[in-house]
């Protein structure tokens, strides 16, 4: 058996003649820039989300950026985050000259440990923010809680975790801002790099919109130092197709993830946690196992290919030296980084790949 790991092109061939169609109409309409499927996806997301405001942008990373700009987060503030996440949540604070400050991870989630956040706190600490590892939020309350208590503000980085939801609502619902990605791999994936921005905040919402076109307010009137930070119509486009079948995508990834669950649960290695406040986007099906690298080699000796989401904890990137973090400052984040492994996740694995996995894992 040979099988894929996000399974790409099983899902262009399944929506293909509507994906197909919807480019070419950008491309005979040429409205590459801000085109009507700009404003109809950012509609969309809303929707989607029952957030206020929706703003499409390049990248995930840049909707980090616009957040952080929003907020103006600069040199010589502080900003609380996991070590145990992708470059991007940290090096857009650094990229902005402020300085991330790390808290370790919890043990069963994988997302930042809001018991070990105040003791960071310090009086240039400006906002928190928290990664929704693997598709799954954090613990949103006791974050927030924090937050209002220090009067700081709350980002998601919700880059793998667009439809998760926090008791019962979307993560917007949850911060000041919520950001994701439309990375192709992501779970709700565009055909090349796409982002957005989500806020309740309208004040915030209107300079995101002005931040991510050079800071202008009007054509050729720059009232803040922006960026280029659109978002391409044609992207837009493939993004506004997918999303109508979103809903039905994301019951069929907590499928294959309850499904894994099951065929594992005599297995002797450690499960994503699944907990009642929360569900998952499952960008990752994510186990613990002690020879993971051994385990890896094997496993693709019988087509099945992995991952690991991440190999090492930021505080010990050589970007980051700068920090003076060491080895053993963030224990969990070093253990769990040389012990995780994702498995091939999205909606379409089959029962007998499951089987298949489960048999030769
Ligand atoms: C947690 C996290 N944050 C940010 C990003 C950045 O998103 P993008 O690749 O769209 O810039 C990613 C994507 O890989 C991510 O996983």
């Amino acid at each position: 058996m040979k099988i894929d790991f996000a399974n790409l092109k099983y899902q262009h061939e399944l929506y293909k003649d509507e994906i197909e169609l919807a480019i070419l109409k950008v491309t005979r309409d040429c409205s590459f820039i801000m085109g009507e499927e700009v404003s109809k996806l950012e509609n969309n997301l809303q929707n989607f989300t029952s957030a206020k405001n929706a703003i499409t942008c390049s990248s995930g990373t840049d909707a980090l950026l616009l957040s952080m700009m929003a907020l103006d987060i600069k040199a010589g503030d502080e900003i609380i985050t996991t070590p145990f996440t992708f470059i991007a949540t940290a090096e857009t604070i650094a990229f902005l000259g402020a300085t991330p400050v790390f808290v370790d991870i919890d043990e069963k989630t994988y997302n930042i440990n809001p018991n070990k956040i105040e003791e960071k706190i310090t009086p240039k600490t400006k906002a928190i923010i928290s990664v929704s590892l693997y598709g799954q939020p954090s613990d949103m309350d006791a974050i927030n809680h924090i937050a209002k208590k220090h009067n700081l503000k709350v980002i998601i980085d919700g880059a793998q975790s667009f439809g998760a939801t926090y008791k019962g609502k979307s993560e917007v619902h949850h911060a000041d801002i919520y950001t994701t990605s439309f990375f192709p791999a992501k779970p709700l994936g565009c055909y090349g790099d796409g982002g957005a921005v989500l806020t309740n905040d309208d004040d915030l919402a209107k300079k995101i919109k002005m931040l991510r076109v050079h800071g202008q307010d009007k054509r050729y009137h720059h009232k803040y130092i922006g960026m280029g930070g659109r978002m391409d119509t044609l992207q837009c486009a493939v993004v506004n197709v997918k999303l109508n079948h979103y809903t039905k995508d994301l019951a069929l990834r907590q499928e294959v993830a309850q499904k894994y669950t099951q065929a594992f649960k005599n297995k002797n290695f450690v499960l994503p946690d699944q907990n009642e406040e929360t569900t998952s986007a499952w960008a990752q099906y994510s186990i613990r196992i002690d020879n993971r690298d051994e385990v890896q080699v094997k496993l693709k000796e019988f087509g099945i290919p992995t991952a690991v989401h991440y190999p090492m904890p930021l505080h010990l990137q050589e970007c980051f030296k700068y920090l003076a973090y060491k080895e053993g400052d963030f224990l969990i984040s070093e253990k769990i980084s040389k012990e995780i492994m994702s498995l091939p996740m999205n909606p379409y694995v089959s029962d007998e790949e499951i089987e298949y996995i489960a048999g030769i894992l």
